[in-house]
């Protein structure tokens, strides 16, 4: 099928070069004429897990093109993926549509063949209804279709998630947006392994606004136990396994720490609660004004228990910072709790010093203040703390470093803001290691060489 994917950030490069995996002639439309340049020569101008290898392959191979024109879009295409950005207002009052109606307002007097629009950008319930308006407004043939197809992919698996969803969802009014929709995804529906649920607009529109809302919840309710265990002694990392073996509950999306962050979950939070407010649902407001209470409270949390490891002051202190972005296998550092962490250290009177694998430029834009290292150990060096920020598995899933960090560093404290380390082999380094909401793991003292007999 001949598609065309407009906004190519995050969402919509990954999804531009999926399609084209799939099979389908690509035109992804950019109207930053950097970022463009980069795409069309192969390469994303972010670190995506999988995703250089996928846009490499298909430029190469003619089936995936960059545009920074909507008119090659409306040229081409058949169908048109809509993934342009829906920031909060700055006021906090819901999203900022403009990228949407813009997108939309000039893209349809382009239009001169029947096609179908499948909007995948995160917008607030009503927003559809205004866009259908448009489009019947602006259309200058018949037969131009309007679809909202939500996205659900995770952040650093976005390739992949594109590739093999769980679901596929469409808010829609016509058979000819459906046959549309069906055929874009045949490859995927008909493997059989994803559920295509089809609905009203409204419907999509506030599924995928609660579903962002329940995995919110769902880590909010981890950080509110660590809370509790924090002031019993109890283990949170116990806790939460010992609620995910409920299959009623599960074990995905429940790990504590310094909670949720990145260009999703906070945006989309705030928005759905501002919107759930003016739509006068008192109780279901209630709620998720607590999910974000809860999470702004664990920025406050993890800064303490980073203050309580270092001895209870942190001026003077250098802190060596493992991980900026916001979670591991992207270079995204919007709304990164391990840079929040890091300015308020800062602030504090700390020198930090900061290490990620993928996100340092980015890093080192949002936060000039930090100083920044090309790797891990350099970070380390002369450390009086070393912190996990970010959960890349070179840091928690690297059997050598414990010992290698321990060589570089001035004492041997680890604190672990995303409770991702197992602390056996840290200790077993001579690290105490210091987690929100578990008892401080010590160093495992060396058994002492039993006596010879006799
Ligand atoms: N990032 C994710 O993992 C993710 C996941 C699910 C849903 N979403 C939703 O997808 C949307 C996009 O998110 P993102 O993270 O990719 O945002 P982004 O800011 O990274 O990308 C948006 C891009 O659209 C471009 N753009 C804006 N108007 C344009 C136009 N008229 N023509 C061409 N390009 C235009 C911008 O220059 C930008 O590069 C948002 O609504 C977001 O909530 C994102």
């Amino acid at each position: 099928m001949r598609v065309s994917v407009i906004g190519c950030g995050h969402l919509g490069t990954s999804h531009a070069a999926a399609m084209a995996e799939l099979g389908h002639d690509v035109i992804g439309v950019e109207q930053d004429p950097e970022k463009c340049r980069a795409l069309a020569a192969g390469r994303a101008p972010f670190f995506e897990t999988g995703l250089d290898e996928l846009l490499a392959k298909h430029t190469a191979g003619g089936r995936l093109r960059f545009s920074t024109e909507l008119a090659a879009a409306a040229d081409h295409a058949e169908l048109h993926f809509v993934a342009v950005g829906t920031p909060l207002r700055p006021d906090g009052q819901g999203y900022d549509v403009d990228q949407v109606v813009g997108a939309v307002r000039s893209l349809v007097p382009l239009l001169h063949r029947p096609c179908t629009i499948v909007g995948k950008s995160t917008v607030t319930v009503g927003t559809v209804t205004r866009l259908q308006a448009i489009v019947d407004q602006l259309a200058n043939v018949p037969g131009v279709e309007l679809v909202w197809n939500p996205e659900f992919l995770r952040e650093g698996h976005a390739v992949i998630d594109t590739l093999k969803p769980d679901r596929i969802l469409a808010g829609l009014s016509s058979t000819a947006a459906r046959k549309a929709l069906e055929e874009v995804y045949a490859p995927i529906l008909a493997r059989g392994e994803a559920q295509l649920i089809i609905t009203d607009p409204a419907t999509a529109e506030v599924a995928k606004s609660a579903a962002n809302a329940c995995l919110a919840a769902k880590i909010s309710f981890a950080n509110a136990m660590a809370e509790v265990c924090e002031l019993t002694g109890a283990d949170v990392a116990e806790v939460t396994r010992v609620l995910g073996i409920d299959p009623r509950i599960g074990p995905l999306g429940m790990r504590p720490g310094i909670g949720y962050g990145g260009g999703c979950l906070p945006k989309d939070l705030a928005a759905f609660t501002h919107r759930v407010k003016e739509l006068g649902a008192v109780r279901a407001a209630g709620l998720l004004d607590a999910v974000e209470a809860v999470n702004q409270g664990r920025l406050e949390a993890a800064v303490e228990l980073v203050e309580r490891a270092a001895g209870g002051t942190l001026d003077g202190v250098r802190v060596g910072l493992l991980g900026a972005a916001f979670k591991a296998g992207t270079s995204d550092v919007r709304d990164s709790p391990a840079l929040r962490l890091a300015d308020r250290l800062h602030l504090r009177g700390a020198t930090v010093v900061i290490h990620d694998p993928q996100a340092l430029p980015y890093a080192q834009r949002a936060l000039p203040l930090a100083q920044y290292r090309e790797t891990a150990l350099e970070a380390a060096a002369d450390a009086d703390l070393l912190v996990i920020g970010t959960e890349w598995p070179e840091y928690v899933a690297n059997p050598q470093l414990p010992s290698a960090a321990a060589i570089m560093v001035r004492r041997l404290v680890l604190v672990d803001v995303r409770t991702a380390v197992d602390p056996a082999p840290w200790s077993a380094a001579g690290w105490s290691v210091w987690q929100l909401g578990r008892p401080v793991s010590r160093p495992t003292v060396p058994p002492a060489t039993a006596a010879p007999a006799g």
